[in-house]
């Protein structure tokens, strides 16, 4: 199994300073040696260069940022793009949940039709008109959905951007934070999601269930997992910009993971919103990074149960 891993030290999608130290963070925690210590044949492709864009004026008078987040987004595309392309599942570390709005369309150049499963606090499919924050990394998912274009104004830095997913192709697990306007959205187009209520009531395995019956029930179409840290309990993942009390437990957690991972159909991830300086001792954002290190792992085959190699000859 080859997996590629690009670095995408990316902060303008919200407002906070430091979640662009996300990729070393991720890399300290050792992910590397963790995915090769598993059998994986690693591609490190480094971290992403983005540059400035000079004069990137709010748009609409709230809107961060959009010629910088547009721009970050295609040089994720290309590399996304070009990783799946050779033959790699691709893992980005980001930065911020806007990305994956790069990562995603980069996946699709290759599999035009994708299964995505989002997993994070929030719902992240705010369009630049409903947008209360006016932080894009709240708005990734309304740029890709074909059915909410006619909703979409034309943002500057997002030219070449084409939606690529159908709402049904799509599945949320662990929201809990939703706006109001993200809500008639998800219940107008009819997208299927798993809250922590939901996970509450059914229980994670049958949220898997569900959600892999949903996405791969009619035809087995490759699987792009966008991971937000935030969608754990913040006990367990305090280094992020925007937690919400009552999320993920970790065993909840490494079961989505495990799940996705037995499907044989992962081919990219996004391990996005990991800030290391949002917290008040280095143990805390530690204690993220080495927890985000666990989700990828356990994405390329890491198992609780453990596994062998067949012996010839057990001492
Ligand atoms: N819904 C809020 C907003 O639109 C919060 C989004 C948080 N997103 C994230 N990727 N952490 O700004
Ligand atoms: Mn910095
Ligand atoms: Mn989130
Ligand atoms: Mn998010």
């Amino acid at each position: 199994h080859s997996v590629a891993l690009v670095g995408a030290p990316f902060s303008r999608g919200q407002k906070r300073r430091g979640v662009d130290h996300g990729p070393a963070a991720i890399r300290n925690a050792g992910l590397l040696e963790r995915l090769s210590g598993l059998g994986c044949q690693v591609y490190d492709f480094g971290d992403l260069i983005f540059t400035q864009v000079p004069n990137d004026e709010v748009y609409n008078k709230l809107v961060k940022y959009p010629r910088s987040v547009g721009l970050a987004s295609q040089v994720l595309a290309d590399a996304v793009s070009g990783a799946v392309a050779a033959g790699h599942s691709c893992v980005t570390v980001g930065g911020d949940h806007s990305l994956a709005l790069g990562s995603i369309s980069g996946h699709t150049r290759q599999y035009p039709h994708l299964s995505v499963i989002w997993v994070d606090a929030h719902a992240d499919i705010n369009t630049p008109l409903t947008t209360q924050s006016g932080n894009l990394h709240g708005q990734p998912v309304s740029f890709l959905l074909r059915e909410l274009q006619d909703k979409m104004p034309q943002l500057p830095g997002f030219s070449w951007l084409k939606p690529c997913l159908s709402s049904s192709d799509i599945v949320y697990i662990g929201l809990r934070d939703v706006d109001p306007a993200e809500h008639y959205i998800l219940k107008n187009y009819d997208i299927q999601y798993f809250s922590m209520r939901d996970i509450d009531r059914l229980g994670i395995q049958k949220v898997m269930e569900r959600t892999l019956d949903h996405l791969t029930g009619r035809r087995q179409s490759p699987i792009h997992l966008s991971f937000d840290i935030d969608a754990f309990d913040p006990s367990l993942a305090p280094a992020t910009g925007t937690p919400v009390l009552g999320g993920l437990t970790y065993r909840e957690g490494m079961y989505i993971a495990e799940e996705i991972h037995n499907t044989g159909l992962l081919s990219a991830v996004d391990l996005v919103e990991v800030n290391p300086l949002l917290v008040a001792t280095q143990e805390q954002a530690n204690a993220t990074a080495s927890l985000a290190v666990d989700v990828i792992a356990t994405c390329f085959g890491q198992t609780r149960e453990g596994a062998h190699v067949v012996y010839d000859d057990l001492p």
